[in-house]
């Protein structure tokens, strides 16, 4: 998902620089997250799985370790159409104390389960739609918010809303096997079905 929303974000902005924009994929969890380094002309696209409503406690801490500069940001979650709970809210709040700036965020629906045609099989394996959607209108205010070098003209933009609130339950912290275990009773007891959602 995060790699997919990078990419696509950066063809469409492929003619805003004379040089070409080049995507660096990090995964936060296998490399030294300290040694990431940001700056202001980085566009950041962060994303994280939601597990029991949350993001999970390794990847937010891993975020932590890197310094956002004040660089723009995405932040996404993938979920698998049960409810996202707090986990984009507590993303978003997250890379902003970490120095990010979130201008966009979205909760998209990924179920593997779905792929495999497993226990409901109503949902959407991947809801490749709402990525692309979301992608073009990330690009498009991105551009609009780069659009000038003067540091006085330049677009200020509201402040993203993302609904949610703090402080997030402590779910997360239980043993990865103990959520597994958890969230298989969930999903045998939830027939409820969202959509990708996502905040410009
Ligand atoms: C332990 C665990 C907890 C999960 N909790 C939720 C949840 O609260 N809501 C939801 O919609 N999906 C939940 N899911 C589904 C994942 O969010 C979804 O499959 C996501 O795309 C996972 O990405 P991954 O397979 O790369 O880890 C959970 C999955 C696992 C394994």
């Amino acid at each position: 998902m995060t790699e997919r929303l990078a990419r696509s974000i950066t063809a469409l902005l492929d003619d805003c620089s004379p040089d070409d924009i080049t995507v660096e994929c990090h995964d936060l969890l296998r490399e030294q997250a300290a040694g990431i380094k940001v700056d202001e002309e980085t566009v950041v696209v962060i994303g994280m799985p939601v597990y029991v409503g949350k993001i999970p406690l390794p990847a937010a801490e891993a975020l932590r370790k890197i310094s956002g500069n004040g660089a723009m940001t995405i932040a996404s979650v993938s979920y698998g159409g049960r409810s996202y709970g707090n986990a984009l809210f507590e993303l978003k709040s997250l890379a902003e104390d970490c120095g990010f700036r979130p201008i966009g965020a979205g909760a998209f629906l990924i179920s593997r389960m779905a792929g495999r045609g497993g226990a409901h099989g109503f949902a959407t394996a991947l809801d490749g739609e709402a990525m692309t959607e979301f992608s073009k209108a990330a690009a498009a205010k991105i551009r609009r918010l780069a659009g000038c070098e003067i540091e006085e003209l330049k677009i200020k933009p509201a402040p993203l809303e993302v609904s949610g609130k703090m402080p997030v339950h402590k779910i997360s912290r239980i043993s990865p096997r103990a959520a597994a275990a958890a969230q298989k009773v969930i999903e045998r007891v939830s027939l409820l079905k969202r959509h990708s959602e996502w905040f410009l």
